[in-house]
């Protein structure tokens, strides 16, 4: 990452939510593992059913969250997520495949930690795992009622 990516990604990360209760020596131990990945409009960042292995955080752009539920039904966008958002959190925390297919709606830049590094914020932080785990619970209900 170049100088001015890393003023954003401080910026960012400072206003992300999964971030905030982190100390500063936590933070630093996990900037150095935060990759910023480009993607255009249109683009699958993965689909449902895959494996997961990174956790995503939006700086830029817009996704849509799109959910087959069954073999021959047509997929429904439950949802879209913008700056400041995260996704990914499902699969990882409960060793699931993906629960959606995730489109960048507009061209995007992405913050992304591979699982290893996801799962070991997590268990670092008993309160950020505790909301997570919520989030994941609340999301999952909402993309079974749509
Ligand atoms: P995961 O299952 O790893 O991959 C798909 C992601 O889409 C999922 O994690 C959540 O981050 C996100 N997601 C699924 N359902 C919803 C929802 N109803 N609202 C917002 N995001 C969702």
């Amino acid at each position: 990452m170049s100088e001015a990516e890393l003023g954003e990604l401080a910026k960012m990360l400072r206003s992300v939510n999964f971030f905030a209760p982190l100390t500063v020596g936590q933070l630093e131990m996990v900037v150095p593992y935060i990759m910023l990945l480009g993607a255009a409009q249109g683009e699958v960042v993965f689909k449902q059913g895959a494996a997961g292995d990174a956790f995503y955080i939006i700086s830029q752009g817009k996704v849509g969250i799109n959910v087959k539920n069954g073999l021959f039904s047509f997929s429904k966008q439950v949802a879209t997520l913008g700056p400041g958002d995260f996704f990914g959190e499902m699969a990882l925390l409960s060793n699931a495949p993906r629960s959606a297919t995730v489109e960048c709606l507009e061209p995007c830049r992405l913050f992304t930690l591979l699982a290893t590094d996801f799962q070991y914020i997590i268990k670092e932080n008993k309160d950020l795992a505790e909301t997570m785990d919520r989030i994941a619970a609340q999301r999952k209900l909402l993309s079974s009622n749509r």
